[in-house]
């Protein structure tokens, strides 16, 4: 595998040994190292001053680009519809943006799985991108699901069956891992949206407790920051699920999103799924914090075989 990712990288003034080390790193391409901090370059192994140099170059080869507020406001972003009706009505972009980090949190039978399928499907199908990568920290994906969702948007299976990529990681390392060495080859290759179904499962486990909690927000940092590169660098959307956590309050006890503050700070777009009576098929999601929509803004949807309408 590395030698095919080494064909675009190539540095002045550096040798042979780092340029096989970022290789061996699995770094991709100028543009993938160029999403790196020197101090990463470190713990890899390459020398301080060789790893300022090489970011220096990879900077200077990608161009830090900048626009003029009128450029800003002119630009177009590419959306698609998610299939849940007054998501696609009532949401400021009509649908799913581009570059953007999405969270979607709730209990336990709420939908979010369902979502995270539906939305993969939808965004194939509307040519959004051309591969989804799906990590499933909580080993729920149903590839029964995914056909059933697809039938309703009228996909054929086949156009899925390559374009769906499903990661399984053990522990917050490889998850680590693969978000910063393996996904930007399928970000190359025009995968545009990632789905991690659900964002928090791993970080509860290995860092479970309140004396774990600063450890657990850091790391749990870490991972959303490299998502915010890769929308940064390749335009890539990212939709997380996750779980919520009971918060005591003077009379009753309230749910908020696991993960604390960091998700709040880093996700740009926010929303709370609730289903208040399990017995029937439906909820409604609100939006916790969403640029340019009120918190009042309920969206309901309806629990169906195939997916959220
Ligand atoms: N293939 C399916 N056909 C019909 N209903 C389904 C299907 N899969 C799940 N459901 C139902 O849809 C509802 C939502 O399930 P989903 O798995 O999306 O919840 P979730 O929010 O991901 O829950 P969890 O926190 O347990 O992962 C559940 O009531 C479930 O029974
Ligand atoms: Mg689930």
């Amino acid at each position: 595998m590395p030698k095919k990712r080494e064909e675009g990288l190539s540095l002045e003034g550096v040798g042979e040994a780092t340029l096989r080390k970022l290789q061996e790193l699995g770094v991709a391409s100028i543009r993938h190292l160029s999403e790196f901090t020197v101090e990463e370059l470190v713990d890899a192994g390459i020398e301080p001053e060789r790893a300022t140099k090489i970011l220096r170059q990879a900077a200077a080869l990608e161009g830090i680009h900048s626009l003029t507020l009128r450029e800003l406001k002119q630009r177009q972003h590419q959306v698609f519809k998610t299939g849940v009706a007054e998501f696609d009505e009532k949401t400021p972009w009509g649908g799913v943006r581009e570059a953007y980090i999405y969270e979607f949190a709730g209990e336990f039978g709420t939908g979010k799985s369902m979502l995270a399928h539906q939305l993969a499907v939808a965004a194939i199908a509307q040519g959004f991108t051309q591969r989804v990568v799906y990590v499933d920290t909580e080993n729920t994906f149903n590839p029964v699901l995914i056909e059933s969702i697809a039938k309703r948007f009228g996909v054929d299976f086949e156009r899925l069956a390559d374009a769906v990529v499903v990661v399984k990681p053990k522990t917050v390392f490889y998850l680590e891992q693969f978000v910063k060495f393996e996904l930007p080859r399928h970000l190359e290759e025009g995968c545009k949206l990632l789905i991690i179904d659900t964002i928090t499962a791993l970080y509860r486990a290995e860092f479970p407790g309140r004396e774990m909690l600063a450890a657990r927000q850091q790391r749990i940092h870490y991972l959303i920051d490299w998502l915010r590169r890769h929308s940064h660098t390749y335009g890539l959307t990212s939709i997380l699920t996750n779980q919520v956590m009971d918060v005591p309050e003077a009379f009753s006890v309230g749910k908020r999103p696991a993960g604390g503050n960091v998700l709040a700070h880093a996700v740009n777009a926010r929303f709370m799924m609730v289903r208040p009576n399990k017995a029937k098929m439906e909820g409604y999601m609100w939006p916790l914090d969403v640029p340019g929509m009120s918190p009042d803004a309920q969206i309901r949807y309806q629990i169906t075989s195939e997916g959220l309408v």
